[in-house]
């Protein structure tokens, strides 16, 4: 067996929480990059709050690590969107470095960013590497819900209902989420012509095409979730004013040309106290079936899927290649070296 050799590519929250994962799966990581100077310089122990030294201090020019260090696998916790993770990914593929991400929209990013996402295929299959999006969605929301409806003799309806803890994550997320918004200025990103795609309807999008149905016509609205009194964003450290934006709703909904609907209404806010995560799937049709996961502690198992399917991504074919095509998520009892195919 040999090690893999992994770079962190964004040590914010995430990326601090997957480098432990990382480590005491017995990768060896060969390089971190961030951006903020409070951390370039610094070890990565330090900075991702290990409590020991790791001997590999962070470095802010992505090209030269990806270049010098002939890494396994790059492990993205940087951005969400495509527009933003292109230039990452990008330099990744063009290094023969293989990448798994965090980013939501390269969950399945074919439909909503079809140009980018043929790029980073051509590049990362001409490089001979794999480019794979993955995170909470992959098990709790694509993966689990399609081993559900492989029980369905007939699917007409799927409505899946979900939410998370913005203050779970780093500050990008929140900015993503309007936190401490007015609601003019949310209603004006909800009605703009040029708002990035939800990360409900890359699920959908996942779901639908790893069944093998066509998408005939996509519905989305967006409300805000509102404080009904003063709340505190811990990730922002900020006080959210009575009737500012804590986060928003949105609800997606796919038509089939087969038929079957596909429904998902996704909130990310600031939760009040004493409100926890809901993962609530119904699959209506022959029979009625329901997947239910409720408090799910999302923070760890966001990062213990994008860490446990690093082994998948190495092995798996050069491309942009998503969850639905890669095998079952497996518990990883042995250094993630053994699982490697070759
Ligand atoms: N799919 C999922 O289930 C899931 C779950 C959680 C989060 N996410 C996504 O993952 C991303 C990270 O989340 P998070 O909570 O870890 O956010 P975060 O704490 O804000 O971390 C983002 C990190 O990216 C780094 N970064 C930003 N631009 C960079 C650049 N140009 N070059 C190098 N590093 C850069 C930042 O570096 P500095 O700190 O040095 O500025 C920061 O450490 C977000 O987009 C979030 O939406 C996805």
């Amino acid at each position: 067996m040999r090690n893999i050799r992994a770079i962190i590519y964004g040590v914010g929250r995430m990326g601090a929480i997957a480098t432990r994962l990382m480590l005491e799966q017995g990768v060896e990581i060969v390089g971190a990059i961030s951006q903020s100077p409070s951390k370039v310089g610094r070890d990565l122990g330090d900075v991702a709050g290990l409590g020991v030294k790791t001997n590999v201090l962070v470095e802010s020019d992505a090209a030269a690590v990806l270049g010098a260090r002939a890494p396994d696998i790059a492990v993205v916790t940087v951005s969400s969107y495509l527009a933003e993770m292109y230039e990452h990914l990008r330099l990744c593929a063009d290094n023969r470095v293989n990448a798994v991400t965090l980013a939501e929209e390269a969950l399945y990013p074919w439909r909503t960013s079809p140009v980018l996402t043929a790029q980073l295929d051509a590049l990362a299959r001409e490089r001979g590497v794999t480019i794979t999006g993955t995170g909470q969605q992959d098990v709790y929301w694509v993966n689990l819900v399609a081993l559900m409806m492989g029980t369905a003799h007939r699917v007409d309806e799927v409505v899946g209902r979900v939410s998370w803890n913005v203050d779970d994550y780093g500050p990008e997320v929140a900015r993503d989420q309007h936190v401490g918004e007015s609601v003019e200025t949310f209603a004006r990103f909800a009605a703009g012509a040029d708002r990035p795609p939800t990360f409900g309807r890359n699920t959908l999008d996942a779901l639908v095409a790893g069944s093998g149905l066509r998408v005939a016509s996509i519905e989305n609205t967006t409300r805000a979730a509102v404080a009904e009194s003063e709340m505190y964003s811990s990730t922002l450290d900020i006080k959210i004013p009575t009737g500012h934006v804590v986060g928003f709703t949105d609800i997606d909904t796919i038509r089939t040309v087969e038929g079957p609907v596909f429904a998902l209404e996704m909130t990310g806010s600031v939760y009040k106290e004493g409100q926890g995560d809901i993962n609530d799937w119904e699959i209506h049709g022959e029979p009625d079936l329901r997947v239910v996961n409720p408090a799910v502690p999302t923070q760890v198992t966001t990062c213990t899927q994008l860490v446990n399917r690093i082994p998948d991504v190495i092995n798996a074919a050069p491309g942009f290649v998503t969850v639905d095509q890669l095998p079952p998520l497996r518990y990883r009892p042995f250094p993630l070296g053994a699982y490697l195919a070759r």
